[in-house]
């Protein structure tokens, strides 16, 4: 073998070995805490069962799906979640546990538990999510 093929084998064998190892440390940078699933494909952790269970309620403004609403319970065979943002001018709608229904305070729409609209002035469904309890968290997919 002549001395310009070695050269180039051990060239081609040191960028083969480290490529892995370039695009594991990207991968890492580029995804933060909050974005990464729980190990399940395409569930989001929006916040704990303890802030759930506080209230039957959980906000989370800012999770990685964006706005979530969650109605139940860690107990709860299904919980409720939807985009608490009215979809006619997008007031934060709140949940009426008696009617089993959100209502907006902004125009009074009112949409059921599935998201469709039963009252308007909204003509827009709210966007809802499927969610479950799993271990401390309370998870999510769109
Ligand atoms: Fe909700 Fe108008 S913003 S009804």
């Amino acid at each position: 073998m002549k001395r310009r093929d070695f050269i180039n084998w051990v060239g081609l064998g040191l960028l083969a070995s480290s490529l892995p190892v370039a695009i594991a440390a990207c991968s890492e940078q580029t995804a933060t805490p909050e974005a990464k699933s729980t190990g399940d494909s395409g569930w989001q952790k929006v916040g704990s069962v303890a802030e759930l269970d506080k209230s039957g309620q959980l906000l989370a403004k800012d999770s990685p799906v964006g706005a979530v609403l969650v109605i139940g319970k860690s107990q709860a065979a299904n919980l409720i979640a939807v985009n608490p943002n009215c979809t006619h001018k997008g007031c934060p709608v709140t949940w009426n546990e008696a009617g089993k229904k959100f209502t907006c305070p902004c125009h009074d729409s009112e949409f059921a538990a599935d998201g469709k609209v039963l009252k308007g002035p909204a003509d827009k469904s709210l966007k809802t999510y499927t969610a479950k309890i799993e271990g401390d968290s309370v998870v999510v997919k769109s």
